[in-house]
């Protein structure tokens, strides 16, 4: 099969891209535009790219806002409250379902990779034991990795290490960790010495929530970044999240700057959530609680965005279309000069796909996996712009969702 007439990002002309079975088999500048012969799709100049990521987001607390009760106040603190009545009416079936729900609201948008954070401080490990077998009856629609997340803390935990331990052995991909949250600045440091302890044995990626607070003396990824350093293993490891990078000095931030590049980590934020949920303990001026993204991009380092949540409690809205969090966050980050907004997309695909150490299982190349989504924008600015809707998802080889844009019509003009 092949699309033709398809603009590719970060090049000229239009593209013929075919494939045969699950692999993309050639790539073909045209001379102009051609015309389609049975069974091609025709993508009309319009974007085609690799599939949209989803870098960050927790699926076992997705779709339960309001569940019995609704966060009035909006705070992170209240949504623990409301999470936690919530919490008593889990069972194995209901994250199933929204789980499912939510990834096909992922799919929809054009998603095929997916990190999930889940809580593993419950000693039944029931929402990770859910989302294991989510991972395999959802292959069809998208790849998912699942983070052993200790929602709250590993050393300020009791079992803490053990249930870490227990994850890693029924098979998650992360590991983990919450340093800014554990009851002290010791336990901190040696939950990072231990997660990534477990990492380097296990072999699994890392992907910890780092400094979401604008506290700045919370100081943990400068912990992060020089275990991942002094490892080796900084592609391997993602700091999600550390909004207190936001609230730094700059004199602090130029020293740690040198280090992170050092290590090579990668960098996740939630921009939505953040500006949501962080700020909260200002009057004003107000910080907007994020991270530093477009610093960040600039110094060379690898940066992405994330959801986060969907209708949860901690955060109401969302509906799985990672443009609108793109939109968003190149806003809230001071990135809408028309070099940021016209590589914007890099933010949600290949940075994103870099993250989560996709390598040659993702991107437009020959021999890779024919997962490829066409959008109704012939741009990475149209598409953020425009909000642009995925047309046509293409996994394995096989068409998995088609779109019909909408169409608006003027009466009586
Ligand atoms: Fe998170």
């Amino acid at each position: 099969m092949k699309i033709i007439n398809a603009t590719l990002r970060k090049t000229s002309g239009l593209h013929t891209v075919s494939w045969e079975g699950e692999r993309i088999s050639d790539i073909r500048v045209q001379a102009g535009r051609v015309s389609a012969e049975p069974g091609d799709i025709d993508a009309q100049s319009q974007l085609l790219i690799a599939p949209l990521v989803e870098p960050h987001i927790h699926l076992d607390a997705t779709l339960t806002a309001g569940e019995p009760e609704w966060n009035m106040s909006g705070t992170l603190f209240e949504g623990i409250e409301r999470w936690a009545q919530r919490k008593e009416t889990i069972t194995h079936e209901d994250t199933k379902l929204r789980a499912h729900t939510t990834i096909r609201m992922l799919a929809e948008h054009g998603i095929q990779h997916v990190r999930t954070h889940v809580d593993i401080t419950d000693p039944t490990l029931g929402a990770l034991k859910s989302m294991i077998e989510v991972r395999e009856e959802a292959r069809g629609l998208i790849d998912l990795q699942i983070v052993a997340f200790p929602q709250e803390g590993i050393e300020s935990y009791a079992g803490g290490r053990e249930l870490m331990e227990r994850a890693v052995e029924l098979g998650v991909d992360v590991v983990g960790g919450i340093p800014h949250f554990e009851n002290t600045r010791e336990q901190g440091v040696s939950s990072i010495l231990f997660l990534m302890d477990l990492a380097e044995r296990s072999g699994c990626l890392v992907d910890v929530h780092c400094d979401e607070t604008d506290d700045p003396n919370s100081r943990f990824l400068e912990v992060l970044a020089e275990q991942a350093r002094v490892r080796g293993m900084g592609s391997r490891v993602t700091a999600s999240h550390t909004t207190a990078m936001g609230s730094y000095d700059n004199a602090y931030c130029f020293k740690l700057f040198r280090l992170l590049k050092l290590s090579g980590i990668n960098f996740i934020s939630c921009p939505t959530e953040s500006i949501h949920l962080q700020g909260r303990f200002d009057s004003y001026p107000k910080r907007r609680g994020v991270t530093r993204v477009a610093e960040l991009d600039r110094a060379g380092m690898n940066v992405c965005f994330g959801q986060d949540s969907i209708k949860d409690p901690w955060y109401p809205l969302g509906n799985g279309n990672i443009l609108r969090v793109l939109d968003a966050g190149l806003h809230i980050c001071h990135m809408m000069g028309f070099e940021d907004l016209a590589r914007s997309l890099d933010l949600v695909t290949d940075n994103s796909a870099r993250a989560l150490n996709l390598g040659d299982r993702y991107g437009i190349a020959v021999g890779r996996p024919a997962n490829l989504v066409l959008l109704d924008a012939d741009s990475d600015y149209e598409a953020v712009r425009r909000q642009a809707k995925a047309r046509v998802s293409i996994r394995g080889g096989k068409v998995l969702m088609t779109r019909v844009p909408e169409r608006v019509e003027f009466m009586g003009l």
